[in-house]
């Protein structure tokens, strides 16, 4: 499922992320440029972030 269309990255993508260190939006832009344009995808880049972290 898509999070961010601008920049077309999925759920899937931002929890391999997490599990390579990211821990919250701002790593996970710096990373993938996730929210660097519209920003709308943050608060649910956000969630998605939190769910991984919680399940890790
Ligand atoms: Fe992610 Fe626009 S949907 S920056």
């Amino acid at each position: 499922m898509y999070i961010c269309l601008c920049k077309g990255i999925t759920d899937n993508q931002i929890r391999d992320a997490v599990e390579d260190g990211v821990n919250n939006v701002r790593e996970l832009r710096d990373l993938l440029g996730i929210a660097s344009q519209c920003g709308k995808c943050g608060k649910e880049a956000k969630r998605v972030i939190n769910e991984s972290l919680h399940c890790a």
